[in-house]
């Protein structure tokens, strides 16, 4: 729907209409209010300059913690919350993501892609995929899975019922894949469906999603983890994520050791609680859910991405080459910041940021200075109480900073580069904590997959005669979700 001034704003799905909608306004800040049926204040933004002074000051511009109801769904956590709770869970959350942290996502990484080489792939000269999300969220699980909670899961894994459980778990300890998988794939199910029709299971994915739910919600999963760790015989140092989360929260109720009982109470019935201890939970699923899903639908992009343009695959498969030159395992420390890994994968997230919006609001009166296409100043007041959604697919296509920007071009992200038009990860307080390790997984598995497969768009008859802009359409289809989706990614990987 296009805008009509003073009736309209026009359809605003930010994904498809990128940059658009501020073109035709022909302004970064777009200013809509509806008295009815809710009134409502809202002020969407793709200019750089704004959403840095908001990003920079989480007091004045907190995020709407009603929005992301349906993510404390397992309690309260560091993504859905604010002030002084978020305050909490960021200080236990953070020292998790170590330095430490980052070399065994390195090593653990480099060992699932070995895996998959050796004993899945192993001799076939080529692998076919019928959408590229089926190699990616296994990886991003098992990754996940090791790094972010020490249970190791392997390829090879059958998929038998454990006992107590009405979902598979594709792994040597207890986090189930399929319940991780169908919570994230039908959280919106979960919210948009009242529990007691979820319950009659009237269609395949309302009994798909009730079931996710409960192997998770019971804390089955959890609740093991938590324990095997807590009970271990011999105790390891760990640097998991998880082991890091634990440990500060010992820390926080003064190291006093609970009992089997108390453990239980206080996770699963929730008799009194410890505030420090109870929020466990739910942070574990918000690691589960934003390092999953994020990465797995990144690097699906990336693969899309490289198999439609072979030059620039083969620009990544020189520079891999140039620092290991043989088949030797890669160390994290031969790759730098500065080389192709980064620009391939920036550039990904410039034109498939996984979160398209992310929003604000105002907690105070606040101006914000934008310019018009006529590179006039203009002032926009925004009243306290109202609505900000930071649109960051916008300002990744805003031609004031991206020369060319439906282009894939990884070259412009060498040398100097517009930082605060760049924000996938959000930025400021609320930036993201996994950063680092997406980075370190994500440059693991491009150097695996790139040094010994190319990777190229699967040929099928029905699409023999399209032109390349049709293919490219067709392969990067997304849709919006709880992050950006792929549709369809069928490729083939060649053994070099
Ligand atoms: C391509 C990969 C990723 C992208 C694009 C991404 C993006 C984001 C974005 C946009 C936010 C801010 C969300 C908001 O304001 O509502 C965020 C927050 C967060 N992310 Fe990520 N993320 C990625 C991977 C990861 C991974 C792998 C982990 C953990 C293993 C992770 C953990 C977190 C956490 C804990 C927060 C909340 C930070 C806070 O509010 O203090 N993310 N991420």
């Amino acid at each position: 729907m296009k805008p009509i001034r003073g009736i309209t704003r026009g359809g605003m799905n930010l994904w498809y209409r990128k940059h658009q909608v501020f073109e035709e306004y022909g302004i970064d800040i777009i200013s809509s209010a509806s008295a009815l049926p809710v009134a409502y204040n809202e002020f969407i933004l793709a200019d750089a300059a704004a959403i840095k002074e908001i990003t920079a000051s989480r007091t004045q511009f907190p995020k709407p913690v009603e929005q992301y109801a349906v993510l404390s769904y397992f309690g309260g956590n560091i993504v859905a919350s604010e002030g002084e709770d978020w305050k909490r869970y960021r200080k236990i959350a953070a020292p998790a993501f170590s330095e430490r942290n980052n070399r065994l996502v390195w090593e653990e990484t480099v060992k699932i892609m070995a895996d998959l080489f050796e004993n899945v792939w192993g001799e076939q000269k080529s692998i076919t995929v019928d959408h590229a999300v089926d190699i990616t969220l296994p990886i991003a699980l098992f990754v996940i899975g090791v790094a972010g909670f020490g249970r190791r899961m392997t390829w090879q894994e059958d998929g038998k019922l454990p006992p107590g459980h009405s979902m598979t778990f594709k792994a040597r300890g207890f986090l189930s894949q399929e319940a991780l998988h169908y919570v994230s794939l039908d959280i919106f199910v979960k919210l948009l469906t009242p529990g007691w029709l979820l319950k009659l299971g009237l269609t395949e994915r309302m009994k798909r999603a009730s079931t996710a739910f409960q192997e998770l919600e019971a804390c089955q999963y959890m609740l093991e983890m938590i324990h095997a760790r807590r009970y271990a015989e011999e105790k390891e140092e760990r640097y998991d994520l998880f082991s890091g989360l634990l440990d500060a929260s010992e820390d926080e109720s003064d190291g006093s050791q609970l009992t089997d009982r108390e453990l239980l109470g206080k996770y699963c019935i929730s008799i009194s609680y410890d505030a420090a201890l109870i929020e466990l939970p739910g942070n574990i699923f918000i690691f589960l859910l934003a390092g999953h899903e994020t990465t797995a639908h990144t690097l699906c992009f990336t693969f899309g991405l490289l198999a439609l343009y072979p030059e620039q695959q083969e620009k990544l498969y020189r520079q891999i080459k140039s620092v290991i030159p043989d088949d030797r395992l890669p160390a994290s420390a031969q790759i730098s910041r500065s080389c192709m890994h980064f620009s391939v994968f920036y550039e990904t997230l410039r034109l498939f940021p996984p979160a398209a919006a992310v929003p604000k609001y105002a907690a105070e009166d606040a101006t914000l200075v934008t310019t018009d296409s006529s590179g006039n100043n203009v002032i926009v007041p925004v009243p306290q109480g109202s609505t900000i959604v930071l649109n960051i697919t916008g300002l990744h296509y805003n031609p004031r900073y991206w020369e060319d920007p439906y282009a894939f071009k990884p070259e412009r992200f060498h040398g100097d580069w517009p930082r605060d038009a760049f924000l996938p990860f959000s930025s400021g307080a609320r930036s993201c904590l996994g950063r680092r390790f997406f980075e370190t997984e994500g440059i693991a598995i491009l150097t695996m997959l790139v040094s010994r497969y190319t990777i190229e768009v699967k040929e099928e008859p029905e699409f023999a005669g399209e032109t390349f802009e049709e293919r490219k359409e067709r392969i990067l289809h997304a849709k919006g979700g709880l992050t950006l989706t792929p549709i369809r990614m069928p490729l083939v990987f060649k053994r070099r």
